[in-house]
């Protein structure tokens, strides 16, 4: 069905692989319009719950945007491409359904830029992260700049970004990049497991809970609280809060259902 991705699912859980092994799942435009298609479908399927997105292969989740096809590009193309990533990265960002990166190797330039746009990252030790664009004579492109300094503050970002460096995971967990660093063979089961335990929540709540922080990170606290006290409202009339409350009252496993 895609060039570029391999999509498959078990249960309520997507499994989506960048597909462009033998360049390191390099995001060229056409992999990055496919995934926006993808993510598009996926985000109107409430048959899918959790979104595992990882690379095929075992050296690399992404290697960054085509350098090759980059090389190309004008700037009024350039901007373009740049304008196609933010519209695909932000709707990981503001779909119902939690995405996890499952980082399986290199990460860098825009494959780093594509995990932080994911709720959770979960790193194989293996896994190398950098922001490698100046180093090109370019910047980040696919909201590195942005993101990077509000997951691991500013002036991280900056050292990052301006060297270059690369770091490992270990490095990538002790800054607050990743959320976890497994064996690179236990690398799928723990995000599986990671996925198990989300859809054993209410999905509709975890939905509402991801687009309060989206939404209160960019907007002053009282503009967030207000949104907090306005969405736990809505969960009030749902059937997963009569569910989880009765549950916890009677001493028995919710069953919650709500998406
Ligand atoms: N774009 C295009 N092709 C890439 C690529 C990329 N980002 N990364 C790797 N490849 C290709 C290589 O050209 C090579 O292709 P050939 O076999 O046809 O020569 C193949 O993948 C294997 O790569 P290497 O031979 O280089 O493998 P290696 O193990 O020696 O090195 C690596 C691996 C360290 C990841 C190295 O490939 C590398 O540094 N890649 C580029 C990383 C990078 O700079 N990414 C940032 C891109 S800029 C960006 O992302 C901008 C943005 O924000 C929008």
């Amino acid at each position: 069905m895609y060039e570029h991705l391999l999509l498959e699912t078990k249960g309520q859980i997507a499994i989506l692989k960048i597909n462009n092994p033998k360049s390191l799942n390099a995001l060229n435009i056409a992999t990055m319009t496919e995934l926006n298609e993808c993510l598009t479908n996926i985000e109107a399927n409430k048959d899918i719950r959790v979104v595992i997105l990882t690379g095929e292969g075992s050296k690399a989740f992404v290697a960054g945007a085509d350098i090759a096809e980059m090389a190309k590009l004008t700037a009024a193309e350039g901007r373009t491409m740049s304008l196609l990533g933010k519209t695909t990265f932000r709707r990981i960002e503001t779909m119902p359904q939690v995405v996890i990166a499952a980082v399986n190797g290199y990460a860098l330039g825009g494959g780093c830029e594509l995990a932080m746009s994911c709720d959770i990252r979960v790193a194989a030790d293996s896994a190398v992260f950098a922001q490698p664009e100046c180093g090109l004579g370019i910047i980040p492109g696919f909201g590195g700049t942005q993101r990077l300094a509000r997951l691991v503050g500013k002036g991280r970002a900056k050292e990052l970004i301006f060297t270059c460096d690369r770091i490992d995971a270990q490095e990538a967990y002790r800054i607050g990049l990743v959320n976890k660093v497994v064996p690179q063979a236990e690398l799928m089961d723990a995000c599986m497991t990671m996925a198990e335990k989300l859809l054993s929540k209410s999905s509709y709540a975890i939905s509402m809970a991801k687009a309060c922080i989206e939404t209160g990170m960019d907007t002053d606290l009282s503009s967030g609280l207000d949104l907090e006290a306005t969405s736990i409202a809505l969960t009030f009339s749902t059937h997963d809060k009569a569910e989880g409350m009765a549950a916890f009252l009677e001493r028995r496993p919710a069953n919650l259902t709500d998406f």
